[in-house]
C-alpha cells in the first residue's frame, strides 16, 4: 500500500485504499479482515432430502464453504466487499449451495463476480419473483435491490466468487432459513434442474 493520507484524517469513514489477491483457493487474508467457515450442520433444514442430510452429517460435519470478508464501517457510502469458495457436493441429487440471505436493507444491491468454477445464483423477491443466473469464470452478476440471493455449485471444483456490497446492507438469513427458497437446483438426468421446492412456505411479504 501506498498513501499519504494519515487513517481518520479528511475521511469520511476509517479506512483507506487498498488492493487485494483474489487467489481465490488460498487469497491473502491480511487484505480480509475475517472469514467464515460454513459447514453441513451449519445448513440444517435447507436441504429437501432431510435423510440424506442426516446420512451426510453422521459421516462427518464437512465444510461447504468460506467467506473471506472485508467488512467495512456500517455506514452507507462504504462497501464491505469479499470472496465466497463453495466446494462441490451434493445432499442426495441437490447440489451444495450456500445459506442464502436477503439484506436487512432491502434498498441495498450486489454485485458478483465469478473467478472460478460453475454454478447458479438463485434469487427471488419478497413478492415471490424467482431468478436463476448462471455463475462461470469470468461472469459477473447483479443482485437488484430487494432480492435474497444463494449461491449453488454444480461443478466439479470450488466454485469461487468476489462480492461487492453496501456496508450498511446487513444479512437476514432468518427468513430464508424459515422460508427457504422458491426454487431449488438439483440433478436430473445427469445434469442441473431448476425444480420448485415443495417446501417453500411462500414470499417474505
Ligand atoms: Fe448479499
Amino acid at each position: 500500500m501506498v498513501s499519504a493520507m494519515p487513517r481518520g484524517i479528511g475521511c469520511i469513514v476509517d479506512r483507506l485504499p487498498c488492493s487485494f489477491e483474489l487467489d481465490t483457493l488460498s487469497p491473502v487474508l491480511g487484505a480480509f479482515s475475517s472469514k467464515s467457515e460454513r459447514t453441513l450442520s451449519d445448513l440444517a433444514g435447507q436441504f429437501l432430502d432431510a435423510a440424506a442430510y442426516e446420512r451426510a452429517l453422521a459421516e462427518g460435519d464437512r465444510l461447504v464453504y468460506v467467506v473471506y470478508q472485508s467488512t467495512g464501517s456500517g455506514q452507507a457510502g462504504d462497501l464491505d466487499y469479499g470472496l465466497t469458495v463453495l466446494w462441490p457436493g451434493k445432499i442426495g441429487n441437490e447440489y451444495w449451495m450456500t445459506k442464502g440471505h436477503y439484506h436487512h436493507v432491502l434498498e441495498t444491491s450486489e454485485v458478483y463476480y465469478c473467478l472460478q468454477g460453475t454454478g447458479y445464483m438463485v434469487m427471488e423477491d419478497i413478492s415471490g419473483h424467482w431468478a436463476v443466473e448462471k455463475l462461470a469464470s469470468a461472469r459477473g452478476l447483479y443482485v437488484a435491490p430487494g432480492w435474497a440471493h444463494r449461491m449453488v455449485n454444480v461443478g466439479n471444483v470450488p466454485l469461487a466468487a468476489l462480492y461487492v456490497c453496501p456496508s450498511h446492507a446487513g444479512h437476514d438469513y432468518h427468513t430464508i432459513e424459515t422460508r427457504g427458497f422458491r426454487k431449488l437446483i438439483v440433478e436430473q438426468g445427469g445434469a442441473p434442474a431448476i425444480i420448485d421446492n415443495p417446501r417453500w412456505q411462500g414470499c417474505r411479504r
